[in-house]
């Protein structure tokens, strides 16, 4: 997704989305009920049942995407439509409560809605943002790029350790073996390794060969420009996996939470109907 999503054919849903809340407002600033406005009146029902439509349009995007065949409407329209439309769900189902919101089953459905809206705005965030943020940061290369100039300052370092005794030694193959990138979700997420074997190394092999005055001063500085070097690399990586998670994170709470949404806006909707 790039800019275009947002400008499409020169933000068509953009009007659509404005006139339709416009058109809400509009029609609940005009509706003079007897009684506090609320979902039980004519025009409660009227953008309670909007609201669900939409509701269930928004979703059906979901099926759309999986689609191979073009159809009509092409797949950049029903996006443009999905964040406009979808956000401006938020004024048309809260003219329809008319303000009321008690701790029950509604507003449960409701809560839902906004977190499902609010993680779609941040979609649409991360998809304009964070791929310029990737390039910049890998600086043109690609990840696999990136994890090979890794491979290649590891054997250097290697080479150089075999030099400088035991302790420095285990040090580089700790560094070697045991450095992560990525792992569970959260340290994807978070971007570091508190743990990080390649920064043990770096610090303690400073410490190691300032106390060896046996060690070549050439080797020595040498292999720490080279750890230090692979720790740049690691945070780059690092990075990229973490711009990599956020990109797709927010899906995670956006997709279930929207059937999660259906299910209490079913609920919402029989249990109305009996009640009233
Ligand atoms: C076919 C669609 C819908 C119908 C027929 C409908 C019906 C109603 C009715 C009759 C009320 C008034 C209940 C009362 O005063 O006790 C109400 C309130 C409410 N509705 Fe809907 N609704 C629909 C869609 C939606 C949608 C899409 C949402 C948002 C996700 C929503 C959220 C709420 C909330 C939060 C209230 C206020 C509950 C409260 O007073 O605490 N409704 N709805
Ligand atoms: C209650 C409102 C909404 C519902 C129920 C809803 C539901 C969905 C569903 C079911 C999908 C398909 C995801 C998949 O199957 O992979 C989807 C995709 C998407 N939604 Fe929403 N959505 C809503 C509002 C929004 C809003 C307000 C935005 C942005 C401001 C948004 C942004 C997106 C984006 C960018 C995708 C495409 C994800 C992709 O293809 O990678 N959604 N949404």
């Amino acid at each position: 997704m790039h800019q275009s999503i947002l400008v499409y054919r020169s933000y068509r849903y953009l009007k659509w989305a404005a006139l339709l809340t416009l058109a809400s407002v509009v029609a609940y600033a005009l509706h003079n009920p007897h009684f506090p406005p609320n979902g039980g009146t004519w025009l409660g029902y009227t953008l309670g049942t909007i609201g669900a439509l939409m509701i269930l349009w928004l979703m059906w995007f979901g099926v759309r995407k999986r689609r191979y065949n073009e159809g009509k409407v092409k797949l950049e329209d029903w996006l443009s439509a999905h964040v406009y439309l979808g956000i401006s769900l938020i004024i048309v189902a809260t003219l329809h409560t008319g303000f009321q919101f008690h701790w029950n089953l509604h507003t449960l459905a409701f809560g839902l809605m906004v977190v499902v809206i609010v993680s779609g705005m941040f979609g649409v965030f991360a998809y304009l943002r964070y791929p310029q943020l990737m390039t910049a940061n890998r600086r043109g290369q690609t990840l696999r790029q990136l994890m090979m100039t890794i491979a290649e300052v590891d054997t250097e370092c290697r080479e150089i350790a075999v030099k400088l005794g035991d302790t420095v030694n285990r040090l580089v193959l700790d560094s070697t073996e045991n450095t992560r990138i990525g792992g569970s979700i959260w340290r994807q997420l978070s971007g570091k390794d508190p743990d990080c074997a390649t920064e043990r190394a770096l610090s303690k092999v400073r410490t190691e060969v300032r106390a060896d005055a046996s060690a070549s001063v050439k080797d020595e500085s040498r292999l720490i420009v080279l750890l230090g070097r692979k720790s740049e690399l690691l945070k780059r990586a690092r990075r990229d996996v973490q711009l990599k998670a956020l990109m797709d994170i927010w899906l995670y709470a956006h997709v279930p939470l929207s059937f999660a949404l259906l299910a209490a806006l079913t609920a919402h909707v029989i249990s109305v109907f009996f009640y009233l």
